[in-house]
């Protein structure tokens, strides 16, 4: 059992590999934070234009979570010295945000994280730069239906499986690939905590869910072939056949009867185009 404590500093968490079930004050705290990263979310549709570079983005990320109150969790998070991640076209996820500008037809998935009074809102969306390629849009709608698709299946008495083998059966459908190597994960007090949430997997397998669960589904799907490869950066990583890739993801809470997602768009901006 291995102790960490909060950016915060205020108090030390337990991470011990079981699910915490949460209760009203902690759904309450993960409302707030996730209406934060939401919001952030919203707010960056409008300056996603072809010649803006991550860089900026990212800027702008650490400026909106900082008026809200808030710290980027990446920022210092293992090294990362960033307030979002910038994931461009074949680049999976992680991605650093720099100089790099963004050019007319790129997809790009921003993905934001403000820990706001200890809770950590984790959500990110696709977003299209000028006109888009009718296959990446494809890629990206059923990326979004991945998500939202695998949402459906959290409710008290379920299999963590069963999200994953919803998740994998839509791609596929598709013929597109599922990432393996990277995953959902609960969060809460911590960024990343137990349970792992795969994004492939077979139905009725895996923990049972229970009212006070909080984790994020975040499915990444290829065009190609699943396979990753990892940039020397140790960040980044992308398709290994080059292949354009998608990711949307919530953070979720399982209630009585189903499941809260917290980091659902104030705006409608759910999905491009916006
Ligand atoms: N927000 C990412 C996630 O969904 C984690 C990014 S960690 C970073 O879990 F260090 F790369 F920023
Ligand atoms: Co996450
Ligand atoms: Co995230």
């Amino acid at each position: 059992m291995t102790q960490y404590q909060t950016i915060t500093g205020e108090e030390t968490v337990l991470r011990d590999g079981t699910i915490k079930l949460h209760g009203p004050e902690a759904f309450e705290g993960m409302r707030r934070a996730g209406r934060l990263a939401a919001e952030i979310l919203d707010a960056l549709a409008p300056f996603v234009q072809p010649g803006v570079t991550t860089g900026a983005i990212d800027d702008l990320v650490r400026e909106m979570t900082l008026a809200g109150g808030a710290v980027p969790a990446t920022m210092g998070y293992r090294g990362f010295a960033h307030s979002c991640c910038t994931s461009i076209n074949h680049v999976i996820c992680h991605g650093i945000p720099g100089d790099k500008a963004l050019k007319d037809g790129d997809i790009v998935n921003i993905d934001v994280t403000p820990l706001l009074d200890g809770w950590h809102g984790d959500s990110s969306r696709m977003y299209l730069v000028g006109d888009v390629s009718l296959k990446a849009r494809r890629l990206v709608d059923v990326t979004y239906e991945c998500l939202m698709i695998g949402i459906e299946q959290a409710r008290p008495g379920a299999r963590l499986g069963d999200i994953g083998a919803a998740i994998q059966a839509h791609a596929e459908q598709h013929r597109y690939g599922v990432v393996r190597e990277f995953c959902g994960h609960g969060l809460g007090r911590l960024f990343h905590d137990a349970p792992e949430v795969v994004h492939v997997g077979r139905k009725g397998t895996g923990p049972e869910l229970k009212p006070g669960m909080f984790f994020t589904i975040e499915p990444m799907i290829n065009l190609g072939k699943p396979w990753v490869k990892m940039l020397a950066d140790g960040w980044t990583a992308v398709s290994r056949d080059k292949s354009l890739s998608a990711q949307f993801e919530h953070s979720i809470g399982i209630t009585e009867d189903g499941c809260e997602i917290f980091t659902l768009s104030p705006g409608g901006l759910h999905k491009p185009p916006y």
